[in-house]
């Protein structure tokens, strides 16, 4: 039989404690990797999911560590004690995020500042003190969780549809900076996901988004999680610098 595509690599994953996060970290061990998460709010449940996950994979870690990405301080401390409780580091899924969805004209600037500072100053604070060591082995993936909204602008979300598509810039970039050093950068740009983001959704407008969707249906976290998995493994080595739709073909 094949090894394992993640067997015997480390990876640390944001905004791991629910929704897409969660499904990420679950498929990651079951694809054989070791796994450090970050939780923000949410303690308990991702306490409660590493429990799980330990009990389904023994010999595996896998460990939730609070994290708040868009304090750099914090985002450091965070990185920096991921490292500590790996014995290797190859995979970063930088996937925190949240939304404050409103129209522009009535949007404060906290609303914008929580969007921005979760959504992108989270690549810098994040990546920054995780990028060497993975440059410096010579190997490793990094995979940026963006959005539809970035790719196509979606109205009620401009500071949003801001942020990742500055997500995607700068993965772009980055890809260029590093590929030539064996580590790989990608972006995956969710459509519609079942997960608390988008429970808060009013039912006429989920209904008009769905008609929107090819598919007719909302995706899944473990849709999303399927291609990230695969964009960290070495099956994905060849493919870098892109930003790849998982929208049920979304056409908005
Ligand atoms: N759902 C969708 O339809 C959809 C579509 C496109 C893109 N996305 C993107 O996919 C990613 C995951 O979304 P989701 O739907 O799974 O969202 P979700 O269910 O709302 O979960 C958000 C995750 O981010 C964490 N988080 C929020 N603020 C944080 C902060 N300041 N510092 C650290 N962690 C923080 C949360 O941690 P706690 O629970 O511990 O607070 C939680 O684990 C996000 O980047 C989102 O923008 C989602």
């Amino acid at each position: 039989m094949d090894e394992l595509p993640l067997a015997g690599r480390g990876c640390v994953v944001t905004g791991g404690s629910r929704g897409i996060g969660a499904a990420i970290v679950r498929l990651a061990l079951a694809q054989g990797a070791d796994v450090v998460f970050g939780y923000h709010s949410g303690e308990d449940r991702a306490r409660a999911l590493a429990d799980e996950l330990r009990a389904d994979h023994p010999d595996q870690r896998c460990v939730p560590l609070y994290a708040h990405v868009a304090d750099a301080g914090e985002a450091e401390r965070f990185a920096t004690a991921a490292l500590g409780r790996l014995d290797r580091f190859d995979v970063l899924v930088n996937n925190a995020g949240l939304t404050r969805d409103t129209l522009f004209a009535r949007m404060g600037p906290q609303q914008w500042h929580d969007v921005i500072g979760t959504n992108l100053d989270s690549m810098y604070t994040v990546t920054r003190p995780l990028l060497m060591p993975l440059v410096k082995q010579r190997g490793g993936a990094i995979i940026n969780i963006a959005s539809s909204s970035g790719l196509h602008g979606i109205p009620g979300q401009t500071a949003y549809s801001a942020a990742k598509a500055g997500v995607i810039g700068f993965t772009k970039a980055l890809a260029k900076e590093i590929g030539a050093r064996g580590v790989t950068v990608n972006a995956v740009a969710p459509g519609l996901i079942e997960t608390d983001m988008t429970a808060a959704i009013p039912p006429d407008r989920a209904e008009l988004l769905r008609s929107l969707i090819p598919t007719h249906t909302f995706g899944s976290p473990l849709d999303v999680a399927h291609l990230v998995c695969f964009l960290a493994s070495d099956r994905a080595r060849y493919i870098t610098g892109q930003a790849i739709e998982v929208s049920g073909g979304l056409v908005v």
